[in-house]
């Protein structure tokens, strides 16, 4: 492991500009400069290096970040690779260091993870093919299914046996601890009982890999369909598995991806063994839920082109509209082949030949801006109102395509479509843009709502299981868009001095923890948690030991106010540099990626009229923030109150109808304050 002060002064030699010129030739620009993409086709120039923060992006793919990102994406090296690579361009000697003992713990544990998972892998493969319960009822479900043999293999498919612990015994039996199994959720533990049980008995598997082709989780599926029992029994979050940021396929398919440079996108396992056995590789499942910004980063790093299949029934397409703004946003391409009604992947492609299946796709492809507005045409009719409206909804979608050429182009498709003047339908989209540019919380990081599965999380003995996982996995981030800005702000500028809080200095970092803290606020996204976490725990390192310093700027020398302000922003500045960067140049992908996207203002719009910058309102923006967040909890815990408060009414329930109002009356109370606060202006004392 390379030592950090190696890290540190391989940071501080490598010049994004240099680095970057190695491959791409750049021009000046403003105080950046911009060059070809080497990430992926273009002909105007979309990648942008800003040496002022050290960081490299392409606008229209997305890719970049610091010196390392980009050797990392450039060369595809790891992050330690990308390390060796600068400081032998740069002469730095490397120091290596010993592994931390909270380092050791929480690495051996992710390995342990893994590697009882490839246990119970190999156990479900050999239950499958070598065991009598398994051919006859597993690989015979597969084969009624109509699935190949090669398909089975590629896919690593197997069979978790009925007996209540067969793969609970025999992992503890060769070694592995009771409590790995319960952590990587192969095991339930129930209250109570000393005893484990497996939690996939009687299910065919369906192993999740990761993107370098380690089985971080597993799908059981039920043999028999029935509404007593959930069709898709899934693996739990863990420290190896968020489903939120895992596709499922990606690892039999990113090399096809990259070869076709497109990728198919469907539902569900199913659909994609049935695609590559009718031959079309390319292709990943979201597993039911919506789709998220983290899987649609991972679809990006092979390609630009993602072809949505959608099922014949029309209840799911409209569900899903939303969630596509979410790929065009990325400066994805976004096509939709519409199957024959009552049809999936699955279900369709084994009903036709592979040539015929590839003809289909071929021909019934639409781009998605012209598939949704001939879907939302064709509801609203002649109705006027209804018109309008639609109108607003596609505007929405073109206004968050990043790049201007393909914009202007589906407004002319549109206007033609829509039988509406272009220059009209411009205004509107120019207008959307703006608003979005200046809105606080960014909406558009909202998922759509997961089509619900019902989770009815019984096992087929009755028994109920200890961790119904059909909750977790099927609930949107519903706070993301308020998470979000605020652990930007934290990134980008954690230690802003803010305020006194009674005696003491604050900033921004210690400002928010306190303020969660104080509220027990946890966020729900378990990335920002740990980003802010750490935010805190390291911020010391790059704070002033005189913080006093920072706030009565006394000692600041310089000869006027408006000078010391100056000579103080610059000071606070680059202070928040080095902490930004200790995030961006995290070890771990998932923190560094959304540092990188934090500190990158691609949604910003140039205006005439300026409004004050961000660090001037800074105090009052994270104030803002911290207040919308906190709104939002308490809405949601008021509406699932109301709910519980109908559900009590219809069952006339005296007593919990008296709990449940007292309780709405209190939120209700909160919800006030918190209204007033942010309808009331908040004055920045800085
Ligand atoms: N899913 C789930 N839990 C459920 C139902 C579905 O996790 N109770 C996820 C699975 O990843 C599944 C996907 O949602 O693959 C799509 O659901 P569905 O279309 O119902 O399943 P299929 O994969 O089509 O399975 P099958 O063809 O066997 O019915
Ligand atoms: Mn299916």
């Amino acid at each position: 492991m390379i030592d950090q002060q190696t890290i540190d002064r391989i940071m501080d030699a490598a010049d994004i500009v240099e680095v970057v010129s190695d491959f791409v030739s750049l021009r000046k620009r403003g105080v950046n400069y911009i060059g070809l993409c080497p990430f992926h086709d273009e002909k105007t120039p979309s990648f942008s290096v800003s040496p002022s923060k050290g960081i490299c992006k392409c606008f229209s793919c997305g890719k970049g970040g610091t010196a390392v990102h980009f050797i990392m994406e450039h060369e595809q090296m790891t992050y330690y690779e990308a390390l060796r690579y600068l400081a032998r361009k740069y002469n730095i000697e490397i120091r290596e260091r010993e592994l931390s003992e909270k380092e050791k713990a929480a690495k051996s544990l992710r390995e342990e993870m893994l590697l009882i998972n490839e246990y119970a892998q190999d156990f479900f493969v050999d239950s499958l093919w070598n065991t009598d319960e398994g051919r006859n009822v597993g690989l015979a479900y597969f084969y009624e299914r109509g699935f190949r043999d090669d398909i089975i293999r590629k896919f690593g498919l197997g069979y978790s046996p009925e007996a209540r612990d067969a793969l609970s015994q025999k992992a503890i039996k060769s070694g592995y601890k009771k409590e790995l199994l319960v952590n990587t959720g192969l095991s339930i533990e129930r209250e109570g009982a000393s005893s484990i049980a497996d939690r996939f008995r009687g299910r065919v598997m369906f192993p999740v890999y990761s993107l370098s082709g380690k089985v971080v989780a597993f799908g059981g599926r039920v043999l028999r369909t029935s509404d007593k029992v959930a069709k898709y029994v899934n693996s739990p979050e863990s420290e190896i598995y968020h489903k939120s940021n895992t596709l499922y396929g990606i690892y039999q398919a990113k090399s096809s991806i990259v070869k076709n440079d497109n990728c198919f996108l469907v539902e569900g396992y199913t659909d994609v063994l049935s695609m590559h056995q009718a031959g079309i590789p390319n292709v990943v499942a979201s597993s039911g839920t919506s789709l998220t910004l983290g899987q649609i980063r991972q679809i990006h790093r092979f390609t630009q082109n993602v072809t949505l299949l959608y099922d014949g029934d029309a209840a799911g397409i409209k569900a899903s509209l939303r969630g596509i703004d979410l790929l065009l946003e990325e400066g994805i391409n976004v096509k939709v082949v519409l199957l024959p009604d009552g049809d999936d992947p699955d279900s369709f492609s084994k009903k036709q030949s592979a040539e015929s299946f590839a003809r289909y796709i071929g021909e019934h492809e639409t781009d998605f801006i012209t598939f949704k507005t001939r879907l939302l045409l064709g509801e609203a009719g002649a109705d006027p109102m209804r018109r309008a409206a639609l109108i607003g909804d596609i505007v929405r979608s073109i206004s968050v395509i990043p790049d201007d050429i393909a914009r202007s182009v589906y407004i002319k498709e549109c206007s033609r479509m829509m039988e509406m003047r272009e220059d009209v339908l411009m205004q509107t989209v120019t207008k959307e843009r703006i608003k979005r540019a200046e809105s606080g919380p960014r909406q558009d990081y909202v998922q759509r709502e997961a089509a619900p599965h019902t989770a009815a999380d019984e096992h087929p003995s009755g028994e109920v299981m200890a961790v119904p996982d059909g909750e977790s996995e099927n609930t949107p981030a519903p706070f993301e868009a308020y998470e979000y800005p605020l652990v930007r702000l934290v990134v980008k500028y954690g230690l802003t001095p803010v305020c006194y809080d009674g005696e003491e200095l604050t900033d921004v970092v210690t400002f928010v923890v306190r303020e969660l803290e104080s509220d027990e606020i946890k966020f729900q996204n378990p990335l920002y948690d740990r980003i802010v976490k750490e935010a805190m725990e390291v911020s010391g390192q790059y704070r002033p030991a005189d913080k006093e310093k920072l706030f009565l700027f006394e000692e600041v020398d310089a000869s006027s106010e408006r000078e010391k302000i100056a000579t103080w922003k610059e000071y606070v500045g680059k202070l928040n540099r080095n902490f930004t960067r200790h995030f961006l140049n995290h070890a771990e992908e998932a923190i560094s990626t959304a540092a990188v996207d934090m500190i990158s203002e691609k949604y910003r719009l140039s205006r005439k009229n300026t409004v004050k910058s961000e660090e001037e309102r800074l105090f009052s923006l994270v104030k803002r923030s911290i207040t919308e967040l906190k709104d939002a909890i308490i809405t949601a815990k008021i509406k699932e109150l109301g709910d519980r408060l109908k559900t009590a009414y219809k069952k006339h329930d005296q007593e919990q109808i008296r709990a449940v109002l007292e309780e709405l009356n209190q939120y209700k109370a909160i919800k006030t304050l918190l209204s007033k606060a942010l309808g009331e202006r908040i004055i920045n004392p800085m």
